[in-house]
């Protein structure tokens, strides 16, 4: 390669860059949601199943894609594909994981700019006091319809600015000057967070209550295919993978550093942080302070009332319970910042690498579109924008891409090379059982979940019968929007390819390649 591609500077560091990007609000929200929704405890038998079926298989793989393409000069999925593969189509296929990355970061950013507003009334106090009066609904409500103001401001557009500032700022200085030195620091501080509200809700009486309804099985939920469903999808979205994201940080590991280890230590990291911390905080603590018939509110009220409103309401019942908001809020803000960091870097790639923009414009107009995509959201109060928004990226398009690409490297990758190409610098060897499940089982249930999905989730979505008959027209409005983004996307590709002679860089050598 020309010009010398940006690399971390430990294998640590990669690390935790990797896990901060896994670890995010879907551990510490989305997690407990899903599973109160799907059979409490039994929800965690098709979780561990896909954990080890989707889950780690996918890892290694997109590792695997990631190293390699980096060692190519590329760290996107479509410059990873289109190396790969050698057809022209493989790019566009691949777009899809690009859009899914950037579909999340729409809403994701605005939800982790609420939790640094939170912070800010939990050390004001007004949040506690409210949440004692048992308003934390209202409380929400409010702060997404704009009515706290700072200077005059709406505090939520303040907090927007900030968070978008603060991401750009660290993407600024690099991938091992600006994410992994961030990552270094606050992983540590969240997992530390994490034990301080665990440790608490652990000691509360009436905690057992909470822990039986978290672990005791609804084994009936397990003959709903529903419930694998929200399982798989929970992996996918938890580990970051069929995005892009992994292939993309995987990218700056140097070609003989080992990922095997790696991506498992990154992956455990996360799942302690999704089983232990995200899994029994939350409900537990609802259990034991509202009653475990809050529950039922908990497991309809879904992922947003039970970080917003639940637990606000039930901390304000605790004594010291500012200081306890303060620790959820800056652990949810912690978790949020290292996801995000890691949704916009491959899109920075794309726009350096694929298409030649220099890293600053590159940031600007990343900005300008976190921005105005972010407040595109925000202005819908009911959220109804963000679920179809996070719906496509959130849900379909990670499943999707996660099929695309387990088929497509089962059928068209020699498994024994690319076999080779994982081990490379490896300290652990995977168990060899693990080709055999790359190779057939992972494709192939994924292509029944994602049929099966389809099928079941699809037309009620599709139809948008979902939503009620007066928001059908806005939830329209979003997919156009939505389309249009994706064909513009796939402009840019067939762009970049085009200006930038891609095709040059195919030079690999024979040894080199892991295709047949
Ligand atoms: N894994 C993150 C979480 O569990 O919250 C979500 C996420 C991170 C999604 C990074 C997308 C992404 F690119």
């Amino acid at each position: 390669m020309s010009q010398k591609r940006a690399s971390w500077a430990s294998s640590l560091g990669v690390i935790l860059a990797v896990a901060g990007s896994a670890v995010g609000l879907g551990n510490f929200l989305r997690f407990p949601g899903q599973l109160a929704q799907n059979g409490g405890g039994a929800f965690m038998i098709p979780y561990f199943i896909a954990l080890l079926v989707i889950g780690l298989p996918i890892s290694w793989l997109e590792w695997n894609i990631g190293r390699y393409a980096g060692a190519h000069g590329h760290g996107t999925a479509p410059g990873a594909f289109n190396i790969l593969f050698r057809k022209p189509w493989a790019k566009y296929l691949s777009s899809v994981s690009m859009l899914a990355v950037l579909f999340i970061s729409f809403y994701y950013i605005y939800l982790e700019s609420v939790m640094l507003g939170y912070v800010y009334y939990s050390f004001t106090g007004l949040l506690p006091e409210m949440a004692a009066n048992g308003q934390s609904a209202e409380f929400f409500e409010k702060y997404l319809s704009f009515e706290f103001k700072l200077f005059n401001i709406p505090a939520a557009a303040i907090f927007f600015l900030l968070t978008v500032s603060l991401n750009m700022f660290v993407l600024g200085k690099g991938v091992a000057g600006g994410i992994e030195k961030l990552a270094k620091v606050l992983m540590p501080i969240l997992m530390f967070l994490g034990l301080i509200l665990l440790v608490r809700v652990l000691t509360l009486p009436g905690m057992e209550k909470g822990l039986a309804f978290m672990w005791n099985p609804d084994f009936s939920a397990l003959i709903q295919p529903k419930t694998w469903l929200a399982a798989a999808g929970q992996v996918f979205f938890t580990l970051s993978i069929g995005m892009g994201v992994i292939i993309n940080y995987a990218s700056y590991v140097k070609r003989d550093d080992d990922i095997t280890l790696s991506a498992l230590t990154a992956n455990a990291t996360n799942e302690f942080a999704e089983v232990i911390l995200g899994g029994m905080i939350i409900i537990p603590a609802t259990a034991a302070i509202l009653g475990t018939a809050a529950l039922t509110d908990v497991a309809h009220g879904g992922t947003f009332g039970l970080g917003f409103i639940t637990m606000p309401a039930m901390l304000a019942q605790l004594p010291m319970a500012g200081f306890f908001s303060i620790v959820w809020f800056f652990l949810l803000f912690f978790a949020g910042i290292t996801s995000t960091l890691s949704m916009y870097q491959p899109m920075i790639s794309f726009f350096t690498e694929e298409l030649k923009w220099d890293p600053k414009k590159s940031i600007m107009i990343l900005s300008a579109i976190a921005l105005l995509m972010g407040t595109y959201v925000a202005l819908d109060s009911s959220l109804n924008t963000l679920d179809e928004i996070d719906f496509w990226g959130g849900n379909f398009f990670l499943l999707l891409f996660g099929t695309i690409e387990a088929v497509l490297f089962a059928t068209h990758i020699n498994s024994e090379k690319g076999w080779l190409e994982l081990h490379k610098g490896g300290r652990i060897n995977i168990p060899p059982i693990y080709r055999f499940v790359l190779k057939w089982v992972t494709p192939t249930v994924l292509v029944l979940i994602l049929g099966g999905w389809i099928i079941t989730e699809g037309p009620a979505r599709f139809m948008m019968t979902y939503y009620a008959p007066e928001v059908r027209p806005s939830i329209l409005k979003t997919r156009i929007l939505l389309v249009s983004i994706a064909i513009g996307f796939n402009l840019l590709i067939a762009y970049a390819w085009k200006t930038h002679n891609h095709d040059d860089k195919l030079k690999i050598t024979v040894e080199d390649s892991i295709h047949d």
